[in-house]
């Protein structure tokens, strides 16, 4: 989809279709006035009729209104106008999205992005608009045997605003929109495919393409390599399947020589079976979506390059399969981390923590001004935050306060979660020198305790994206989250 940023008088804007907000009870927006009075009330009319009230999300199609040059309007509701907000108004470019996909639309010019919106300025509301507008449009067709022909593809989106001067905001908007966007399709398309083809390799590759454009140093580490370096967490879930896991660095340098990076770290479990501590069948197929963490720092890595982001940006993704298999690793097995702590392995479903923990460890290497990691790590943050927030974690409160800010700005929300030294306990072992798992209660605080072991003396957070980073159900695939989250935070640090 192309988006441009446009300044004209509205009745007189020839365009296929123009998009104007109403709020409840019928109250036009000053776009909607300027309609109603070209066309000598028709639309106050329509308001007054009944025929649309103005209720949050709805929608209503309009042909050939008297004195308007567009060929279309579609109205949208936008609720009361005094609970307008930045939430509501992602919301409503969302519906009027897909409205005008439903209705064939191919090229529309949206005049909500003219309105006020409390702590949404004109290149907040262009971004917003954009980021929106990608996510409704987004659709996964790889693996169908051909496109689905009744789809309507939007082709071109005007955003519309106040005035001239506000055009370079606007662009600016556009652009940083258009980044984040292609973010998460590249986040949502990694998540959605399926295991047989999205495996380790496959990330790798999908890697060194992200870094033929020349702006990324790609590595990738083989077994043999991490097996010298004595990443036995690591190999211990990769034992037991016939793909290879590998560890995937990608440094993007767009800082000051010498500055620290910025490092993420991503879970990239191509499939969780849970391996000999194996999950029951149900859903086991959303287990493709454990490498979503792994997705993030990709999607995230090709938006910063996208907007040349003044920072030093390091990914870092252990990426593997977790299959039962007769070398597959053991509950009792105890393995050497690369931080030189053993770890009793009682539970191979909890798989993430031994793939990261090594990552962790290996991150450390380059200085990093603070290490973030995304994982769908545990069933137990879905239960104790659903599907609204990521779970956020740290040793480094100022660190945690960015993220949590970056989220909040961002749309793409996370909620913190202690990591008091209490819980460390539940690690205990009585042959190595912790274990991978603590009891049932807590888990998603226990798994993050786990990871703070590797993490001494770093400034280190770890965002538990299990609830976010995809959805089950009828509308079953990823999200894209948390890339516009961390997009958000390194735009605050470039
Ligand atoms: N990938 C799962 C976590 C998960 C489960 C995410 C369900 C989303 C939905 C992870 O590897 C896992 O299996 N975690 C275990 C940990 C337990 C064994 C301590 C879990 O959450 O059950
Ligand atoms: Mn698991
Ligand atoms: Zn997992």
């Amino acid at each position: 989809m192309e988006f441009s940023s446009k300044s004209a008088a509205l009745p007189s804007l020839a365009c296929a279709c123009l998009v104007v907000g109403v709020f409840e009870d019928g109250k036009l927006t000053e776009p909607a006035r300027l309609l109603d009075q070209a066309s000598r009330g028709h639309l106050a009319k329509l308001v007054k009729s009944g025929a649309f009230a103005g209720r949050s999300g709805q929608s209503l199609m309009l042909f050939q209104i008297p004195s308007v040059s567009a060929e279309r309007v579609l109205l949208i509701g936008l609720g009361a106008e005094k609970e307008f907000n930045l939430r509501v108004y992602r919301k409503v470019v969302d519906k009027s999205v897909r409205a005008l996909l439903d209705g064939g639309v191919t090229e529309a010019a949206l005049t909500l992005s003219m309105l006020s919106v409390p702590d949404a300025d004109v290149y907040a509301r262009a971004r917003h608009a954009v980021e929106c507008a990608g996510d409704a449009a987004y659709r996964f067709e790889q693996c169908k045997s051909k496109p689905d022909k009744h789809q309507t593809r939007l082709q071109k989106l005007d955003l519309l605003v106040s005035g001239r001067e506000e055009l370079r905001a606007a662009e600016r908007g556009i652009g940083h929109g258009s980044a984040i966007a292609g973010g998460v399709a590249l986040a949502k398309d990694l998540g959605n495919l399926p295991p047989n083809i999205c495996t380790p390799g496959y990330l790798a590759n999908e890697a060194r393409k992200l870094g033929r454009g020349g702006k990324l140093k790609i590595t990738v580490l083989e077994e043999a390599q991490m097996k010298k370096l004595g990443m036995g967490a690591l190999l211990a879930v990769s034992q037991g399947s016939r793909e290879p896991a590998k560890l995937i660095i990608m440094e993007y340098r767009g800082g000051v020589k010498g500055a620290k990076p910025q490092v993420l770290v991503g879970k990239g479990i191509t499939f969780d079976s849970g391996g000999i501590s194996i999950k029951p069948s149900a859903a086991m197929d959303e287990m493709k979506f454990d490498m979503c963490g792994a997705a993030s720092v990709f999607g995230t890595l090709k938006a910063a390059m996208q907007m040349q982001l003044k920072l030093n940006l390091v990914g870092v993704v252990p990426t593997s399969e977790n299959l039962p298999d007769g070398n597959a690793v053991k509950p009792a097995d105890i393995v050497k981390t690369l931080s030189g702590q053993t770890v009793e392995i009682l539970n191979t479903d909890a798989e993430g923590r031994l793939i990261l923990c090594d990552a962790l460890t290996y991150a450390q290497r380059f200085k990093p001004a603070a290490i973030v990691d995304m994982a769908t790590l545990t069933g137990a943050c879905v239960v104790a935050l659903g599907h609204v927030v990521s779970g956020l974690f740290g040793n480094d409160e100022s660190l945690v306060k960015e993220l949590w800010n970056a989220g909040e700005k961002a749309d793409d929300r996370a909620w913190q979660l202690p990591l008091y030294e209490d819980y460390q306990e539940g690690l205990k072992s009585n042959f190595a020198d912790f274990a991978n798992v603590a009891g049932r209660e807590g888990g998603a605080i226990t798994a993050a305790c786990y990871l703070s072991r590797f993490t001494k003396g770093m400034r280190w957070a770890h965002l538990d994206i299990a609830g976010t980073a995809w959805k089950s159900g009828a509308d079953k695939g990823a999200t894209g989250r948390p890339v516009p989250l961390l997009v958000q935070y390194l735009l605050d640090r470039a």
